[in-house]
């Protein structure tokens, strides 16, 4: 998002709602990219995301009658409650935040306007849905004069997702959305809950490649995945597969997969503090075929993306998120990111015919309520 935008979303936004805008406040809440550590939150493990300079924005303004409206700028659609029915995906997140929000908190709900916009590309693996339920239960709680801490408002949002998605998720999009911090990645430990910011060195570029292709059959494969992993945990008598060793895991491709990831993370966060780039980048390799060959999430595509992006010049690239289509991240040399974004893209294109679209994120800070621009 180029900050020249960043003003018009805001008019976008306030015109929609219009009436007074002086009474229109802002929520904003970041996608994220995770640079290492996929199909571990679930297992208590270790993950690496940073939160990315694409948001969800929401303009919003309190209303009497208690009645909720959302309006959808990109979708051109609206939810009324307790009026339409929240059929739509996006209408379910709605309902969904407002029950989480009244349970949660054990107050009803208040009304209020609100008129959300969005540049977190949708089905892409960049978590916008986590960014939706976070920002808009920033607005929920805030028109409700509630204030949720950091954490209790990630889980409320991963909460959300599951009710709403039916997808048994872990929290690594939601707290990546609640707690990012400018330049750095998050070290997340999903068993304590903590978050370690780990800083990003200033010459490391991260770039995403959108593969052209949806996530695909992402419901039930993840459900299936994740029920393999306590599957294993159960038969090896463990709480969660962080407590496995390599050598219990051995003859176990998915749980070899979680258990040989979480070493991978910790070992990237010493790699990149020392300076060592180039051992970062070989474990996010290591991960990509670890996630295609032992926890079979990868696709064709993905599988060709990282093979570019490392002939390009990229120091690592691997599939992030959940897999089946979506991104890849790949790091490189600050200096070499347009280049090596369009060679990736222009061999792509012309071998697949697919269009993939490629862009450098940056580390931001975390969701809050935002001054217009
Ligand atoms: C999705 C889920 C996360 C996580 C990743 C895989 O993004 O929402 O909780 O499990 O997949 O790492």
């Amino acid at each position: 998002m180029s900050a020249a935008r960043e003003p018009s979303r805001f008019a976008a936004l306030r015109a929609e709602l219009g009436g007074s805008s002086d009474a229109v406040r802002f929520a904003r809440a970041p996608g994220r990219v995770n640079l290492i550590g996929d199909h571990t939150d679930y297992q208590d493990g270790f993950c690496l995301p940073i939160a990315i300079d694409r948001d969800v924005l929401v303009g919003f303004r309190a209303r009497a009658d208690g009645r909720v409206c959302v309006r959808s700028l990109d979708l051109d659609a609206s939810v009324e409650l307790p009026t339409t029915a929240a059929v739509a995906p996006w209408a379910r997140v709605v309902a969904v935040t407002l029950d989480v929000l009244a349970a949660r908190t054990g107050r009803a709900i208040a009304g209020f306007d609100a008129a959300v916009t969005s540049t977190v590309p949708i089905g892409a693996g960049l978590s916008s849905s986590a960014a939706f339920e976070v920002a808009l239960l920033l607005v929920a709680a805030t028109i409700a004069g509630v204030t949720l801490p950091p954490l209790d408002l990630a889980l409320a949002a991963q909460e959300i997702e599951q009710r709403a998605s039916g997808v048994p998720c872990g929290v690594m999009d939601q707290v990546a959305s609640v707690s990012g911090r400018r330049d750095h990645a998050l070290l997340l430990d999903c068993r304590s809950l903590t978050v370690t910011p780990v800083a990003i060195p200033a010459h490391l570029g991260v770039l995403v490649v959108h593969s052209g292709v949806e996530r695909r059959l992402v419901g039930s494969a993840y459900a299936e995945r994740r029920a393999a992993c306590e599957a294993a945990a159960a038969r090896l008598g463990v709480a969660a597969l962080r407590d496995a060793t390599i050598e219990q895991v051995a003859d176990d491709p998915i749980a070899r997969h979680v258990v040989s990831e979480n070493a991978r993370v910790e070992a990237f966060v010493v790699a990149l503090a020392a300076g060592r780039a180039d051992d970062a980048g070989a474990l996010m390799l290591a991960s990509h075929r670890s996630l295609r060959d032992d926890f079979a999430v990868s696709t064709p595509e993905l599988d060709r993306l990282v093979e570019l992006s490392v002939e390009a010049g990229a120091l690592g690239a691997r599939l992030t998120g959940a897999g089946f289509g979506g991104c890849v991240v790949a790091l490189t040399a600050r200096d070499e990111l347009g280049r090596v974004a369009s060679e990736v893209s222009e061999r792509y294109r012309t071998e697949t015919g697919r269009e993939p679209s490629a862009f450098a994120v940056s580390a931001v800070d975390g969701a809050g309520l935002v001054a217009a621009s």
